[in-house]
């Protein structure tokens, strides 16, 4: 009979096996669930010889950061570097408006910027060994390889190069989700981490549909920290599967704002209702909320003017817009 208790005691007892007396890790955290309890249970395991690695790439969302770095921090005791590259990707991403060319820019950046991290560690001590939070449905699906049509190049911040020189830690490979969020309560985390949406790797940059730009930037995470905030102040977080908000920033419509007209972007709010993000169902949220959203954003948020809501199931439409 397996208990989250028992699981956890397992786990840190073949992390100490694994690792030994004196080895030293790495995790890359990224602020889901998975990294976040792979570190904690490691930490439990070896304590000051685990260094996480959290990259800032400035598509975060809005308290994303603050998350790892105070919440998840102050919860586990775990010794953390912050790497701010936000000016690099930011560089990266200048003229970018292809969704697959953003994406593989974001993490080709990742990958040197956590490399650069690495051989930063490295200079100290022998770390030799990489924590992963790989669970059990993603070692199935990379094992069974029917290749199922590859629709978007998807970047995952455990997705690092194949020729880095680690040993792989991955105490997670056995739970499914549900699992791992009952061992991450268990180990005493946040329930803002245990309990957080899905967030893609490439963050809000696979969100604003044309180039990224810091300003750009600026006003979807103004306008998606309105929605999570009415969406979280409903009671509704636990009932949809996320609800990405899309920055069309090519995109311009005439209003009236004040006394003035205004010329200026819509976002789409896309909140979906699914199982396992293979097909999604689009949620009929309480036109309230909606009213209450859309109400804020175009207050709140000076160079939006409209709110539109997508009404499109998957498939055909993906969750994400790009
Ligand atoms: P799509 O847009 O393909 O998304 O219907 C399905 C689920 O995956 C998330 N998603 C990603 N997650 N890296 C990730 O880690 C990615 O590049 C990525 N792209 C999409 C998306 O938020 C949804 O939950």
């Amino acid at each position: 009979q397996w208990t989250t208790a028992s699981i956890v005691e397992d786990q840190i007892a073949r992390i100490r096996e694994q690792i030994g007396e004196d080895g030293r890790a790495i995790c890359a955290l990224s602020g889901g669930v998975d990294s976040a309890v792979a570190a904690a249970l490691v930490q439990r395991a070896i304590g000051e010889r685990l260094t996480c690695v959290f990259v800032d790439h400035g598509l975060l969302r809005r308290g994303e950061r603050t998350q790892v770095e105070r919440d998840f921090v102050a919860a586990t005791g775990v010794k953390l570097v912050t790497v701010d590259a936000r000016e690099r990707f930011l560089d990266a991403l200048a003229g970018v408006t292809d969704p697959e060319q953003k994406r593989k820019i974001i993490g080709r950046e990742f990958i040197r910027v956590f490399e650069q991290a690495e051989r930063d560690l490295k200079a100290e001590g022998d770390y030799r060994f990489l924590v992963q939070g790989t669970l059990y449905p993603d070692v199935v699906e990379s094992g069974g390889g029917t290749g199922a049509a590859n629709i978007k190049s998807h970047h995952n911040v455990g997705g690092l190069p194949e020729d880095l020189q680690f040993e792989l830690v991955e105490p997670l490979r056995l739970l499914f989700k549900d699992e791992v969020r009952r061992v991450g309560l268990e180990l005493g985390l946040p329930e803002t981490i245990v309990h957080r949406q899905p967030f893609p790797g490439p963050g809000l940059g696979i969100r604003i549909i044309g180039e990224v730009t810091a300003d750009r930037l600026e006003t979807l995470r103004a306008a998606d920290a309105i929605a999570r905030e009415e969406l979280t102040t409903a009671g509704l977080d636990r009932d949809i599967w996320q609800c990405p908000v899309v920055l069309l920033a090519d995109v311009r419509s005439v209003g009236v704002q004040g006394d003035g007209r205004t010329y200026g972007h819509p976002v789409v709010l896309r909140p979906v209702s699914s199982e396992d993000a293979m097909t999604a169902d689009w949620t009929r949220l309480p036109y309230e909320v909606l009213e209450r959203i859309s109400t804020r954003i175009t207050n709140e948020v000076a160079e939006v003017n409209r709110v539109v809501l997508d009404v499109t199931s998957k498939p055909p439409g993906t969750i994400e817009w790009e």
